[in-house]
């Protein structure tokens, strides 16, 4: 394995000097979570990831995998690909029946919501790390290491009981084991290679200000809004010269459709406070050229349009004028000598 992973690290990390190449861990996971409205009633998905991107989804009906990117698929081979599928389907069944019988059992209150999260980490170093969590509530209850489960939490209701009766799915809990130590890590790499223009691709964001809601008398609320890039990483604030403003907050970073990411940053300020305020943007795919957003350049644009628009409007109904009049005085000697 460390065979393999050491000159495709090599090739990710020096793979342009750009500082946000894998330098930080990155995992494929998949997440299967079912929610039970109550004893009849369970809805589930799976779903594949790649750090923050969404890879793979699952038809339910069919059961089949589907690779949202050209280079999901990875190495993975069609043998490979039907066994998870019918492990993952099986699990499923199996994970529903058991959840409702002993419902009562473990104390699980409907409506609950179970999550199953399968995954391997590969960090800056080389090393690949594999997990497998099952989470209630929310709340990871119960993890998977050296072919066997183990309780996450100290809890005699749920945990420990719970961890017995998974322990005795020894079927199961070995194909586990060879997907952790084995096939995730291969397929990790593999998708890392595969998809690396896609996740290395460098996208430039959007800045624009605007003013939100007002957050009390003689106060004013700046947002800076910064939309469309890509990778993730960014780093956005109020200033006031070299200044960082502390009051600044910042939204979560949400994800555009597209696959690349948006993002708020608020201020809140006293009215009167608000000159020589900018929203300062840096980010990978700017190469060093920081976004400066001023505030009263924002403001003041609307009045430079207005100028903009304002001056030629003037000047040509100046001229409109003028031609006109200089006309009338060439023409009347012409329209008057008949007349004479
Ligand atoms: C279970 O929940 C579903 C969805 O909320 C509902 O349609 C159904 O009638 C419920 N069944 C029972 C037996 O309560």
């Amino acid at each position: 394995m460390l065979f393999l992973q050491i000159p495709l690290l090599a090739v990710l990390l020096t793979a342009g000097d750009k500082e946000d190449a894998f330098q930080e861990e990155i995992s494929f996971k998949i997440i299967y979570s079912s929610s039970f409205y109550n004893h009849s009633w369970v809805k589930s998905g799976y779903s594949g990831w790649l750090g923050d991107l969404q890879t793979h989804r699952w038809d339910t009906n069919s059961g089949r995998i589907i690779f949202l990117r050209p280079w999901s698929k990875g190495n993975l081979r069609k043998e490979e690909i039907k066994e998870l599928e019918e492990f993952n389907r099986a699990l499923s069944i199996e994970l529903q029946i058991e959840l409702q019988r002993r419902a009562s059992q473990w104390q699980l209150k409907y409506p609950f919501e179970v999550q199953l999260t399968a995954g391997c980490e590969l960090h800056p170093g080389g090393a690949i790390v594999a997990f497998y969590r099952f989470a209630y509530q929310g709340s990871e209850l119960l993890h998977f290491q050296n072919s066997s489960w183990w309780p996450s939490v100290q809890d005699e209701i749920r945990a420990q009981p719970m961890r017995r009766r998974f322990n005795q799915y020894h079927v199961a809990n070995k194909i586990i084991q060879r997907m952790l130590s084995d096939t995730c890590p291969r397929f990790l790499l593999s998708i890392l290679d595969a998809g690396k223009a896609d996740l290395q691709r460098q996208v430039k964001p959007e800045a624009w200000l605007s003013t939100g809601s007002n957050p009390g008398p003689g106060r004013q609320m700046l947002v800076c809004h910064v939309s469309g890039f890509h990778p993730k990483p960014i780093w956005v604030k109020w200033m006031r010269g070299e200044q960082v403003q502390q009051d600044t907050q910042q939204s979560g970073i949400l994800p555009n459709a597209d696959g690349t990411w948006y993002l708020q940053v608020f201020l809140d300020v006293e009215a009167t406070e608000t000159s020589g305020l900018y929203c300062r943007v840096r980010h990978s795919s700017l190469g060093g050229q920081n976004i400066h957003l001023y505030l009263e350049h924002h403001q003041g644009s609307v009045g430079w349009i207005i100028l903009a628009v304002m001056v030629p409007l003037v000047l040509l109904t100046a001229l409109a004028f003028w031609l006109r009049k200089r006309w009338s005085h060439c023409e009347r000697p012409a329209n008057l000598l008949p007349l004479e």
